[in-house]
């Protein structure tokens, strides 16, 4: 990745950690999950309203660094208006291709936190059918 690339995906990670797409939280929930980083505590929750089988509204609250926070907007980004079956099709590979920079294995924990919830509230809906 050239340099110029690079900075241009710092500023797509940067502009969604500034300006968050889909912050907030949904009453009553199909689906919802939180979850944390135990290394620096910070938490990520994901609301999902789905009608027939479609992501109809999903919003994400939390705190935490730049890039926990822009991936958890990216990825409601990438969920609303898709089917569920492509919430559960999603990958780790998949969420590190969305934010477009290379991740180091530091903050790898940080670029998959809203991931790892969003996988969390589609296994807990599964486990109460
Ligand atoms: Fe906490 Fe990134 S430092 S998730």
């Amino acid at each position: 990745m050239t340099d110029e690339l690079k900075d241009i995906y710092v500023d797509y990670i940067l502009e969604h950690y500034k300006h968050p797409r889909n912050f907030g939280e949904i009453s009553n929930p199909d689906f919802t999950a939180t979850d944390g980083n135990p290394y620096c505590g910070d938490v990520i929750r994901i609301d999902m309203k789905v009608e027939e089988g479609i992501i109809k509204d999903i919003k994400f609250k939390g705190s935490g660094c730049a890039i926990s926070q822009a991936a958890a907007s990216i990825l409601t980004e990438l969920m609303k208006g898709k089917p569920l079956d492509y919430a559960k099709e999603f990958t780790k590979d998949d969420m590190l291709d969305a934010l477009g920079i290379p991740v180091g294995p530091a903050r790898i924990k940080c670029a998959l936190l809203a991931y790892t919830v969003l996988k969390a509230a589609l296994k807990k809906d599964s486990e109460n059918q």
